[in-house]
């Protein structure tokens, strides 16, 4: 087969996708408690499994192309209209809906890192991804993204909080940091562990898609954490009006009907998934301080995750907790979803023992 004949100049020139890198196929994730993905230990609220369910039941149908009832209920939610909404099939393919909407050859990118979706989404198009170093508390980078503008950046990418760090921005230096960019770039604000957020001043930028009219600022949900739905798969964009309708003439990712149902219900139960938050968030103190104890270092996080350095070989710890039974990742130090506390505390004490292990090795 003669590849340059075959494939497109982008899949020719791209390097092999990052997020694929990352993940290990040869898992046996039946086997393994799972807390390497972040995903939400308490699953979906009643209603949304009920409604699942039933979806289920009518899968011989299409969908509702249009998600004219899942649209509606996230605009409630809100306040807003559903003309400031695109929805699509989680995050991640929303991330790609916006390569393909802003980004033409010659275009910049700015992000600290992050998520690895979103250095896949640009690798396909674009030849300058500029990644600024995180600061040196693992906090994700303003004044260095503001430094590195150049009249070809036409996107910068904000994790809040960031994934793998789990740190926050402060909603008054995000406010800054707006005001201190270029009108004309896009902004483009990952928020999809904002919910799990316990600090007063971790906030979502989404007031100010309404505060800035002119200003072209996405901000991305996801159903994938807080409400436990990562393999139903749903999340949108809020966004004004012409940047939706703009990123709407992209046909989207299709929302499986279950998925639709879903979202509508669990937006009518929040003391479903209040209740779950203030376990995990329970669980992450835990965790934080357990491993604290243990002498990592622990970065301190406003998501379902936690990243700790143990000051030892990373992936020799992930390898040896997950032979013991537990998935974790190691992004860039280790990282470990909370879990139920049967399983935090499962894995806390797999990591004392792991830790002796190494030590004494
Ligand atoms: C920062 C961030 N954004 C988006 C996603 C993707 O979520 P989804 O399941 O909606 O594709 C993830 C998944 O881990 C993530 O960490």
């Amino acid at each position: 087969m003669n590849r340059e004949k075959i494939f497109s100049r982008s899949v020719l020139e791209k390097p092999e996708s990052k997020r694929a890198a990352r993940s290990n196929a040869t898992l046996d994730l039946s086997r393994l408690i799972r807390m390497g993905w972040n995903e939400n230990p308490y699953g979906m609220s009643p209603k949304a499994m009920e409604a699942n369910l039933a979806a289920a039941k009518k899968g011989h149908f299409y969908q509702d192309f249009w998600c004219r009832d899942m649209k509606n209920a996230i605009a409630d939610l809100y306040q807003i209209s559903t003309a400031n909404l695109v929805v699509g099939a989680g995050s991640s393919p929303l991330i790609e809906i916006v390569g393909q909407a802003f980004l033409n050859p010659g275009d910049e990118v700015l992000m600290c890192p992050t998520f690895a979706a979103f250095i896949d989404m640009a690798e396909i198009r674009l030849d300058n991804i500029v990644t600024v170093p995180l600061c040196e508390d693992m906090s994700y980078n303003l004044d260095g993204l503001a430094a590195a503008v150049t009249d070809k950046t036409k996107m910068i990418v904000i994790c809040n909080p960031n994934n793998p760090t789990g740190g926050y921005l402060p909603y008054d230096k995000i406010v800054e940091f707006v005001n201190k960019v270029p009108k004309d770039i896009v902004l483009l604000f990952d928020e999809a562990y904002i919910e799990f957020a316990t600090a007063p001043d971790c906030k979502s930028a989404l007031p100010l898609v309404f505060e800035m009219p002119d200003r072209p600022i996405l901000v991305m949900r996801t159903f994938s954490k807080y409400y436990g739905m990562a393999g139903v798969r749903a999340g949108y964009i809020v966004a004004n009006e012409e940047m939706a309708a703009g990123i709407s003439k992209i046909p989207g990712s299709w929302i499986p009907a279950a998925a639709q149902a879903s979202v509508v219900a669990a937006l009518s139960e929040p003391e479903y998934y209040e209740e779950c938050k203030a376990k995990i968030v329970e669980g992450r103190d835990y965790i934080t301080e357990e491993l604290g104890k243990l002498g990592c270092t622990v970065y301190p996080s406003q998501s379902n995750f936690i990243m700790f350095d143990p000051h030892t070989d990373c992936a020799a710890v992930r390898d040896k907790m997950i032979e013991k039974g537990i998935m974790i990742s190691t992004p860039m130090f280790c990282r470990v979803s909370v879990s139920t506390k049967e399983n935090n505390e499962l894995f806390i004490r797999y990591m004392k023992e792991i830790l002796s292990e190494l030590k004494a090795a």
